[in-house]
């Protein structure tokens, strides 16, 4: 009864076998592809090893692996300590990716800079795509500008300049593309159109009768000008409509394409480059953005001086985002409408501490004003129809600024009052007492050494009825008449005259500090007795 251990044991063996067989040829022949590279020398694929993937099992493709081989090869070229230089001057345009093997941020960059290549190769584009290992070719790699990784350049004659596109395939092909002389794609059948939206949800679209004249030129100039959006032109009107559906079929035309709910926007402006630029910025972004690290720099430039920001949780996002698309559409493109999940740190931090709200529970809708600086805070339940009041609000001037405030406290005890944003007018401009009022800040260095003199002059004028000792935390309230940028600060409200605080130096003695104090005292009084 022991048929089934030796099977067992058999079949084991026999795949360790055709395991071991298997593996060797699969050594045995990588080791022959790496010969044949040492052999060919500076080139390297980054396409290959996928490629091969794909194929393998393929009899066709195995057969012209090599074929394949060369053809990927050409793609991303490696280059090295003594191939640097020769292609670098051998080539009209190389864009250069530095990396190094143990960066992640590299390795993230990498297969976007392969995939560019094969579609810059497809395009016919004239940019030799290169990287070079800068910790293995330290020298080559310093001798190209790289000092950091991953660093990408763009090499015009051997003159470098500083990548400024984005960092997937995409962004990296159209700013390529734009820096390289191909601004616009031309696109001339249908076949070739649909080809295009396959892999193109963001694009402009150009339909002339003729590529030239005046309203042409115009729009290459705009094409060319924007590093970012890739132009196509066509002087089709059947390709045009695969592009922007029931395209107005008068010449000339241009359009914008993105995906998602609103996709086409004609551009209805005169042929100017300018004012198709600023067509572009104003209806580029979608109904309602949600910013990234990767977009948040072309988020915030944009130049769009009304912004409302919508923080919430990714879930409670869900519920807003229809709604929220549908207040958007009511004022485009004069508000632009952005999302940042809560708990991004990086992100909403820096927004919520404008607004004071470093913990907050709910969703927090602001806006700002980018003209005027000034900020604003939905200060009610955050629905669709509240929100569309706010945005109406915005538009028309009639919102409240919004300023920073601490809750009110009880300033019943201590000789010192503390101030808030919302007490500031009361406490301090309407009062009819002189007040010392010092504005500091949490973190600021000499904060505590001031703060110790303004208590001991509160003990020394004790007793004063016409004199209050106060301070406010200005990094958490804000008032627009409290305009202070250096911590801290010391000024004296006189009583008869409360728009102009005079400043003391923090730096004085406390001798010197009473004395001026006493100065400012008297010469209140005396300018009561003068009324
Ligand atoms: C690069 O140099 C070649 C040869 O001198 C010249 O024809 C070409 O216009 C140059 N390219 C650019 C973009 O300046």
């Amino acid at each position: 009864m022991y048929p089934p251990k030796p099977t067992s044991r058999f079949i084991f063996l026999a795949l360790t076998l055709f395991l071991f067989l298997f593996l060797s040829f699969t050594v045995i022949s990588s080791g022959a592809t790496n010969e044949d590279e040492d052999v060919e020398g500076i080139e390297e694929l980054i396409a290959l090893d996928e490629e091969v993937e794909n194929q393998e099992g393929d009899p066709h493709v195995r057969s012209s692996e090599a074929e394949v081989l060369s053809k990927a090869q050409r793609i991303v070229i490696e280059l090295n300590q003594d191939s640097t230089k020769r292609v670098i001057d051998g080539n009209e345009y190389v864009l250069v990716l530095g990396y190094a093997p143990w960066c992640p941020r590299s390795a993230e960059l990498m297969p976007q800079f392969a995939e560019a290549a094969t579609d810059l190769k497809e395009l016919g584009s004239n940019v030799l795509m290169a990287k070079i290992d800068a910790e293995r070719y330290p020298k080559a790699a310093s001798s190209l500008g790289i000092k950091g990784f991953p660093t990408m350049l763009l090499f015009v004659n051997g003159t470098s300049q500083a990548y400024t596109g984005g960092f997937s395939s995409k962004e990296i092909v159209i700013w390529a593309s734009k820096k390289t002389g191909e601004p616009v794609i031309r696109i001339r059948s249908v076949i070739q159109a649909k080809e295009f939206l396959k892999k193109h949800p963001l694009f402009v679209v150009g339909l002339f009768e003729k590529f030239g004249g005046s309203e042409y030129e115009e729009f290459i100039k705009a094409a060319t000008s924007h590093s970012e959006l890739q132009f196509v032109e066509t002087s089709e009107v059947d390709v045009a409509n695969v592009l922007f559906p029931n395209v107005q079929p008068s010449y000339p035309f241009v359009g914008l394409v993105k995906s998602e709910p609103d996709r086409y926007t004609a551009f209805e402006g005169t042929f100017k480059m300018e004012d198709i630029l600023q067509f572009l910025d104003y209806y580029k972004f979608p109904l309602v953005t949600t910013v990234t690290e990767l977009n948040s720099v072309r988020v915030f430039s944009s130049r769009i001086k009304f912004q409302v920001y919508v923080f919430a949780e990714a879930d409670d996002f869900k519920n807003l985002v229809e709604p929220l698309q549908n207040v958007a559409r009511k004022f485009k493109p004069k508000v632009l409408f952005l999302y940042i999940n809560i708990k991004d740190d990086n992100l909403a931090k820096p927004f919520l501490t404008l607004l004071g709200l470093e913990d907050p529970e709910d969703t927090v809708v602001a806006a700002f004003d980018y003209k005027i600086s000034t900020k604003y805070l939905l200060e009610s339940e955050p629905t669709p129809s509240k929100i569309e009041e706010f945005c109406s609000g915005l538009l028309h001037g009639t919102l409240a600024p919004f300023y920073k405030s601490q809750p009110v406290p009880d300033n019943k005890e201590g000789s010192i009052q503390t101030i808030v944003g919302k007490t500031f007018e009361d406490l301090i401009l309407s009062s009819p007492q002189n007040i010392l009022l010092e504005v500091h800040t949490p973190w600021c260095v000499n904060c505590e050494a001031t703060s110790k003199k303004v208590e001991k002059l509160a003990k020394h004028f004790k007793g004063l009825d016409d004199l209050i000792f106060a301070r406010i935390d200005a990094s958490a309230n804000e008032h627009p008449k409290l305009q202070i940028n250096d911590y801290p600060t010391l000024l004296f409200y006189p009583a008869h005259d409360k728009s102009n605080p005079i400043k003391l130096s923090t730096k004085s003695s406390l001798k010197d500090l009473a004395t001026l104090i006493n100065k400012n005292l008297k010469m209140d009084h005396n300018t009561k007795d003068e009324l």
